[in-house]
């Protein structure tokens, strides 16, 4: 990220240009520090590694936290935010967000945008400070709270995973968890060594509440009304590519050959062109 001090003497359009630049590039644009003496003094290629923010979007059961899995992996600067843990991990550690949150997961509705935007923008403006890259699972899901976000961050990079809804509901009730760690297993996907115990405890694994029949059906309905608008929102900026299918295994080679391409520019040294 380059981190830039603000002065007020500065040129606003040299600024606006830079920050053009930067956003074409794929780099973090930090707002709160603009720093008027780098935009006169390119090149920037000695500055910090340059970040990124990666959304996933896609349908509840969609395959998000499968293919984030992945990409983690593979791109071990990315540094994974997922909202639906970090929610149910408030929810086991009964905190305020917690009980107010599992009223809303539950049913499966959306949680409100307040709640969210506070429990997401502090802590993921602190991780690109650190340097690394940003993966949101699960954020944003709104309008409001995508636009938020734009207002902190840069959003350079936007997977949007398309997957018919038959294909959602079956592996939904096909889903399992261990409540304590939040391991996901499927018994048709990735099934646990031992029927309906934890491969690592040997704990019970259950089903999410919010993945009972009436629950998941009610998140694909938000989904189409809150989040699919999202899809639009992002491809305009051209950011957003979309991927299509039924099988994570089949698409996520397809997702990796586009990140490296994206990220392409990193490897080679960024700015100093
Ligand atoms: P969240 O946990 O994000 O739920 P979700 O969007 O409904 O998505 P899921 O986690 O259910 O699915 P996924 O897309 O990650 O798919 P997965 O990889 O598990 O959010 C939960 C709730 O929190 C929301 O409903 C809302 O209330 C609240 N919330 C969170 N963020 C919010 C926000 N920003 N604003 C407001 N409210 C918010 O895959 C699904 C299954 O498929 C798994 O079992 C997996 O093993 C299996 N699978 C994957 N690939 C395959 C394959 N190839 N073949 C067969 N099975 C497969
Ligand atoms: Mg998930």
């Amino acid at each position: 990220m380059i981190h830039l001090i603000s002065s007020p003497a500065r040129s606003c359009l040299g600024t606006a240009i830079l920050r053009k630049q930067l956003s074409r590039r794929g780099s973090t644009f930090s707002r709160t520090s603009l720093r008027s003496d780098a935009v006169a003094s390119m090149p920037l290629a000695e500055d910090k590694p340059h970040t990124h923010t990666l959304l996933i979007l896609g349908k509840p059961g969609g395959g998000k936290g499968t293919i984030s899995g992945k990409i983690l992996a593979d791109f071990p600067s990315f540094q994974l935010m997922s909202t639906g843990d970090e929610l149910r991990q408030h929810v086991r550690n009964q905190t305020a967000i917690g009980v107010e949150a599992m009223k809303y997961m539950d049913e499966g509705s959306l949680v409100p945008d307040n709640v969210m935007i506070k429990l997401v923008i502090n802590d993921a403006m602190e991780a690109i400070k650190t340097g690394r890259s940003l993966l949101l699972d699960g954020f944003p899901r709104t309008l409001e709270q995508a636009k938020v976000l734009d207002q902190n961050l840069n959003v350079d990079l936007v997977v949007n995973l398309s997957i018919p809804n038959e294909t959602i509901v079956g592996r939904i009730s096909d889903r399992w968890i261990h409540p304590a760690s939040g391991r996901v297993y499927s018994y048709s996907y990735k099934p646990p060594k031992v029927k309906g115990l934890d491969d690592e405890t040997g704990e019970l694994l259950v089903q999410r509440e919010d993945d009972k029949p009436e629950s998941a059906l009610r998140r694909l309905q938000m989904y189409e009304d809150a989040t699919a608008p999202l899809v639009n929102y992002y491809e305009e900026k051209g950011v957003c590519q979309t991927f299509r299918g039924t099988m994570s295994d089949v698409i996520y080679p397809e997702v990796k050959a586009w990140l490296d391409d994206q990220l392409a520019e990193d490897k080679v040294g960024a700015y100093a062109s």
